[in-house]
């Protein structure tokens, strides 16, 4: 049975969809099935991000009742699967997030991990989203309102009897005025899973319409992705190349 985890932040652009799309191929590489979910109904960015927006069927179609989820699953060359939702403008006010849960429980017999990647804000988006989770991570950036959006993300799941199992910041610069993982920590009150750090290379991946742990699986934010992926599972990180070994060993990322 899956194990659904929503990628949450309540604050938009933080990493969310980046976040959603390289963890579930990092889980892949650690051998688990892995469906990600776009949640992100009215502004979904994971098929754009995947290369896999227009499709003849998507999340859409089964919130609307159209079709079943098993025809909105696509296979990206990763080997993870992916359901994407309609970037049409028309299909917005057509579907009720609320089914979102009962639309993707199939899934559970077809994966070990379902990501969902959530929408920005404390919406009905965002809610479907919570619900339809077991478990919740936070995204936030290391600054002050980014972690303020993220408590807030973190109460309002509890609301739904969803616990917050780790934070993950991305887009570190080590800047002073950074808030560190340890401050981030105590103000949460969750642990910080993985830190990603700023990467040029993630938005060179984007124009590509892969993601980064595909496209640069050397890079920092590839390697801080695949830590993290380790470290959700309980397994020891294994680097994939004698580079990545090497950038890990001398703490070069
Ligand atoms: N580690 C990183 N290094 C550099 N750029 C990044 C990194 N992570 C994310 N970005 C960039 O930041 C922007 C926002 O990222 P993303 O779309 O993942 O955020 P989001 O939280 O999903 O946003 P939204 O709330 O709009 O859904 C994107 O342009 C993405 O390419
Ligand atoms: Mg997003």
């Amino acid at each position: 049975m899956a194990r659904f985890i929503g990628i949450l932040s309540a604050k938009g652009g933080v990493g969310k969809t980046t976040t959603s799309i390289n963890l579930g191929i990092a889980l892949t590489k650690y051998g688990k099935r892995v469906v990600i979910v776009d949640g992100n109904l009215t502004t979904p960015n994971v098929g754009v991000s995947l290369g896999v927006a227009s499709v003849p069927v998507h999340l859409h179609h089964v919130l609307a009742g159209k079709k079943k989820i098993k025809d909105a699953v696509y296979q990206h060359e990763s080997g993870a699967l992916v359901v994407p939702a309609s970037i049409s403008v028309h299909d917005i006010g057509e579907i009720n997030p609320s089914r979102l849960k009962r639309c993707l429980t199939p899934l559970k017999r077809m994966a070990d991990i379902v990501i969902i990647d959530g929408a920005a804000g404390l919406g009905a988006e965002a809610t479907a989203a919570i619900k339809a989770s077991d478990e919740i991570i936070v995204v936030t950036n290391p600054d002050i309102l980014a972690v303020a959006d993220a408590l807030k993300a973190i109460k309002f799941a509890e609301k739904f009897g969803k616990e917050t199992i780790g934070v993950i910041v991305t887009r570190t610069k080590g800047d002073k005025v950074e808030l560190k993982p340890k401050e981030i920590e105590r103000l949460l009150e969750k642990p910080v899973l993985g830190v990603v750090p700023e990467d040029k290379c993630v938005k060179k991946a984007l124009s590509k319409r892969n993601p980064v742990i595909s496209t640069h699986p050397n890079s920092s934010s590839a390697i801080a992705y695949k830590k993290l992926a380790a470290n959700i599972l309980g397994e020891n990180y294994k680097p994939e190349s004698f580079v990545e070994f090497v950038k890990d060993y001398f703490k070069l990322i």
